[in-house]
């Protein structure tokens, strides 16, 4: 099978220019003017951008999640990805407290295996630290090709690990050569927060919003930074959302600490006015939630700054009747909203076509960083001979509104019904096949790949 793509601007994180791009079987073979390969099929594609297949560090699919699911599976999570032109997510593996990591792992592989259309990796949560896991983890990064390990500060009693379990994983992981990404807010100044509010009888979603005021993100950020200093750990803080959190990062970089930072489309568009619309507001009650105007200003100046380095979705989809299980109670809302589909067309349209960030600034942050920091470069995250042909065509010029009626995702509402935006995918490659063309999927549940990867962080 031979895919040759005509006359298309190639952009990656570092150029963009005009060329053909020769693909055959899985991977990327040849990249010049006027290429002469015959092929099985050839793409025109005049006028179209070629990007590198996006990669979502940050999703989660059939995840059991305050006493519910997220409603998109690995079938119809990666399938909606796969139409927004991301060719692969990160997942993320909950350990339950008390159990393995192994248990966890064999959950999570009968979750995606046959299942998955789009390629996919998983970061490892690690939610009960001790001298057994200690010795899974090393497992996990020699064995099974998975290195990052998820953290979460918050979440008491379910996910929360406390600040001496932190610095022990951050040892022995340091010691192997993998990552410590991390929730970064302060569980407990949440959980009173929100303990306050409802001995008030305030029930509105927008009381989760002011349960989680910006220090509390601030505060953890720092913490997690200064645990890493001490332990000499390279860190990965997840859904940043605000200037405080960035601040400490900031700061941090005085130290020359290994810390990468990933924002999440939601918290360069939308804001906080959103709670302020009763029950209404339940589709974007999420952890952190959203902020103010200033917030997003610091995200888009970070990203350009090299600060953060990667936008993801964290994609955690709910049902509205799920969602109404907090009908009375914000703390039973399910914290997540979906995104996964349309993180790159968003991220494109505010971002590139407004001005925000350049074009290769938005391969960076969309695919390439993501690749480096998670040990995948350059088989994934990049447009170059040798690497999966996961790619993107793209329309700069299409404009199209987004809906819950044409979205692929299996959630019924959109936490951008109605938004307007430039630019739009036209056809997917992944690993040399045609997966998105004709607004259609033509690859089969099973097709996605895990993807095992490297211990390396080469980005800094
Ligand atoms: O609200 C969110 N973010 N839901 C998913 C779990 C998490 O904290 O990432
Ligand atoms: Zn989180
Ligand atoms: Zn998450």
């Amino acid at each position: 099978m031979s895919i040759l793509i005509k006359n298309g601007t190639v952009v990656t994180a570092a150029e963009t220019y005009i060329a053909d791009v020769y693909v055959e079987e899985e991977k990327i073979v040849a990249i010049g003017k006027a290429l002469s390969y015959t092929a099985d099929i050839i793409i025109d594609a005049t006028g179209k951008m070629i990007f590198p297949g996006g990669i979502d560090p940050h999703v989660h699919l059939d995840m059991p999640f305050m006493g519910t699911y997220s409603s998109d599976d690995y079938e119809t999570g990666t399938r909606a990805a796969l139409f927004g032109g991301t060719t692969m997510v990160i997942d993320f593996i909950l350990q339950t407290q008390g159990d393995t990591l192994y248990n966890a792992l064999n959950t999570w592989q009968k979750k995606s295996k046959g299942k998955a259309v789009g390629d996919y990796s998983y970061h490892m949560a690690v939610t009960d630290f001790n001298d057994d896991v200690a010795k899974e983890v090393v497992q996990f990064i020699t064995e099974e090709g998975i290195s990052s390990f998820k953290t979460f500060m918050a979440y008491k009693g379910a996910l929360m690990i406390d600040d001496g379990q932190m610095v022990q994983l951050m040892k022995v992981v340091k010691e192997h050569g993998g990552l410590v990404t991390v929730h970064a807010t302060n569980g407990d100044m949440i959980d009173s927060l929100v303990a306050k509010n409802k001995a008030l009888g305030n029930t509105a979603p927008l009381y989760h919003y002011l349960s989680q005021p910006e220090v509390t993100e601030a505060e953890a950020s720092a913490r997690f930074t200064d645990m890493l200093a001490y332990t000499d750990c390279p860190g990965y803080i997840v859904h940043m959302t605000c200037e405080g959190a960035l601040n400490a990062v900031r700061r941090s970089t005085l130290r020359n600490q290994k810390i990468f930072v990933e924002t999440c489309i939601q918290y360069l568009m939308l804001d906080a006015s959103l709670y302020e619309n009763d029950f209404e507001g339940a589709k974007w009650v999420m952890s952190p939630p959203l902020r103010e105007k200033k917030d997003q200003e610091a995200l888009w100046s970070g990203i350009n700054q090299g600060l953060i380095q990667t936008v993801g979705t964290d994609h955690c989809p709910f049902m509205w009747e799920q969602k109404k299980m907090g009908k009375n109670d914000f703390s039973k809302i399910p914290n997540g909203h979906p995104a996964i589909e349309h993180r790159m067309e968003l991220l494109f349209s505010e971002g590139v076509h407004k001005g925000k960030i350049s074009l290769n600034k938005f391969v960076e942050v969309s695919a390439t960083n993501a690749a480096k920091i998670f040990g995948m470069y350059p088989k994934k995250g990049t447009i170059a001979i040798g690497s999966d042909a996961d790619l993107v065509i793209f329309d700069p010029q299409k404009e199209h509104e987004i809906s819950s009626k044409t979205h692929h995702m299996n959630c019924d509402y959109s936490g951008y019904e109605g938004q307007k935006v430039t630019g739009k995918v036209s056809t997917v490659l992944l690993r040399g096949k045609i997966a998105i063309q004709d607004e259609k999927c033509h690859l089969k549940p099973g097709f996605g790949k895990f993807i095992k990867r490297k211990t390396t962080t080469k980005i800094i």
